[in-house]
């Protein structure tokens, strides 16, 4: 009897969440004393001092359930913001409270409506709970496009997610723009205003109070950002109170730990923290809008704590690769489609520094002509005929990638080159006598840099005859001129072009 789990089709296609790289991840893996995280939007001062002392007060109390409806946390902010408590739902975090709102409303043959890109959770989340996902296009100023948005909306249209500002992009709709949103939405269709990063608006917000007012709309805000609680998972949304008592009986009665619930409402009064907080992302960010574009760099107008940047001659990818390597992590936006910008985090002064001097340093390298990925390289590497971009390395399952040669021996050699390059990512220390012979495979050593990906990578290394020399250990640069290679990985059981960004031609 077939006894396995049937996963359902709707669930099979979904795609893991892929976080950012972690200090750890550049610190042991790479053998840096220090790292630089901003990647994640995270506050850069840190916690607020008295949420500190508060989880650890409530601590003491863990062996109890913690209040289920967050009684006192809720009571707060709907004080602050003028709400009835009736309308106040906390959280683990507004991730959660995305996936409460999509089971509540949603389903098999109806919808909910996103920009591409926006934060990825919206579409996942509306697949997951069976429905179907609607993803519109950004305007050429990268903002939400109401009209699309609205386009794809109909009478099975439940939800219409957007960030304000977005994310991640930093793009800000107005107050007017998004009353005029709300009012021409599908009648049984609810705005959900995603708040993250309004706090570091500088513009006026929509009203909490009308919006919810109207009936329409769910305001989602969390501590993750500017109260600095990302990894205590603290959020709540303001909702007309039909949409609350619906996600109240969806959400997991203790979703919220008693830690968050006590972090967030010392948080919450915390103005010092905001305060600081506010005047160090400001600040960040005026330095790097001042600092990145004599480097080349592109920025773009934000409202969020983050920007919004373009490559100058590296792929996103590339770039990104490269400041990890320099222990600066930075968010490549290649995934959310736009594989020529990069997010970064406003941080703290010298952080930001070490950006802008990360960045100066892969220039250099570049118009040396010297591959910014070998700033690390040992002995292996030397002799390497020319520059060829970071191999984006982003899967999660095992990667077999196959390098492929095509001409003279520099192209096979510029292949085993970008194997050499992926076992670097691992280890600094290949032998400098591997060789690679027709249809060999190369079995990627134990690593901890690779660990999120995997554990068993793979290389084959495939040659077209005639079979060339391989000089690679003998300090004998290949000289072939008519060059041509190609690097493939497996991608859901289809062999996926790996896109190379330089190609040297000795
Ligand atoms: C637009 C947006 N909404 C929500 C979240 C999730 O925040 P939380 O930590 O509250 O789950 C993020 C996280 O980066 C985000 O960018």
């Amino acid at each position: 009897m077939n006894r396995r789990p049937t996963v359902p089709e709707h669930v099979r296609k979904l795609t893991p969440y892929v976080p950012g790289r972690s200090i750890e991840e550049a610190m042991e893996g790479l053998g840096l004393p220090r790292a630089v995280k901003l990647a994640s939007n995270e506050n850069c001062l840190g916690p607020s001092p008295k949420a500190v002392a508060a989880m650890r007060k409530a601590l003491e109390g863990v062996n109890r359930y913690a209040d289920a409806g967050a009684t006192k946390l809720r009571e707060a902010i709907a004080l602050r913001w003028d709400i009835p408590r009736e309308c106040v739902v906390c959280g683990n975090g507004s991730s959660e409270l995305i996936l409460v709102l999509a089971h509540a409303l949603l389903g098999p043959g109806l919808n909910a409506v996103m920009s591409r890109p926006s934060f990825t959770l919206y579409a996942k989340n509306a697949l997951a709970a069976g429905a179907e996902a609607r993803e519109a296009p950004l305007t050429p100023e990268y903002g939400h496009d109401l009209k699309g948005l609205l386009s794809r909306c109909d009478s099975h249209t439940r939800l219409v997610f957007v960030d304000n500002p977005l994310n991640p992009t930093g793009a800000f709709l107005t107050r007017r723009e998004v009353d005029e949103l709300e009012r021409d939405l599908p009648e049984r269709a609810t705005l959900v205003l995603d708040e993250a990063y309004a706090d570091f608006s500088r513009e006026r917000l929509p009203d909490l109070k009308s919006l919810v007012g109207k009936g329409r709309t769910v305001a989602l805000k969390t501590f993750s950002k500017l109260y600095g609680l990302a990894g205590a998972r603290a959020a709540w949304m303001a909702a007309p109170p039909e949409l609350a008592e619906a996600a109240n009986r969806v959400r997991q009665p203790f979703n919220m730990s008693a830690m968050a619930q006590a972090g967030a409402l010392a948080a919450l009064d915390d103005i010092d923290h905001v305060r600081r907080t506010e005047k160090a992302v400001w600040e960040g960010l005026e330095y790097l809008a001042k600092s990145l574009p004599p480097l080349g760099l592109k920025v773009f107008p934000t409202q969020a704590n983050f920007l919004m940047a373009t490559t100058g001659p590296f792929t996103a990818d590339g770039l990104a690769e490269g400041l990890f390597r320099k222990g600066v992590i930075v968010r490549s936006l290649s995934s959310f489609g736009l594989p020529d910008m990069i997010r970064i985090t406003a941080g703290l002064p010298e952080e930001n520094r070490e950006l802008t001097e990360g960045i100066e340093a892969l220039l250099k390298d570049e118009a040396s002509d010297r591959p910014a990925w070998a700033a690390r390289s040992g002995p292996a590497l030397s002799g390497f005929p020319g520059p060829c971009g970071p191999l984006p390395l982003h899967g999660t399952a095992p990667e077999t990638f196959s390098a492929r040669g095509r001409g003279r021996e520099g192209s096979v050699a510029r292949s085993w080159a970008c194997a050499l390059q992926l076992f670097q990512l691992g280890s600094a220390d290949i032998a400098s006598d591997v060789k690679p012979r027709r249809g060999q495979k190369i079995r990627l050593p134990e690593n901890p840099a690779l660990r999120r990906s995997s554990t068993d990578q793979r290389i084959t290394l495939r040659e077209i005859p005639p079979r060339p020399r391989i000089p690679y250990g003998s300090g004998n640069p290949p000289t072939g001129k008519s060059c041509r290679g190609s690097l493939s990985r497996k991608d859901q059981g289809n062999s996926v072009p790996v896109n190379l960004p330089r190609f040297p031609t000795p």
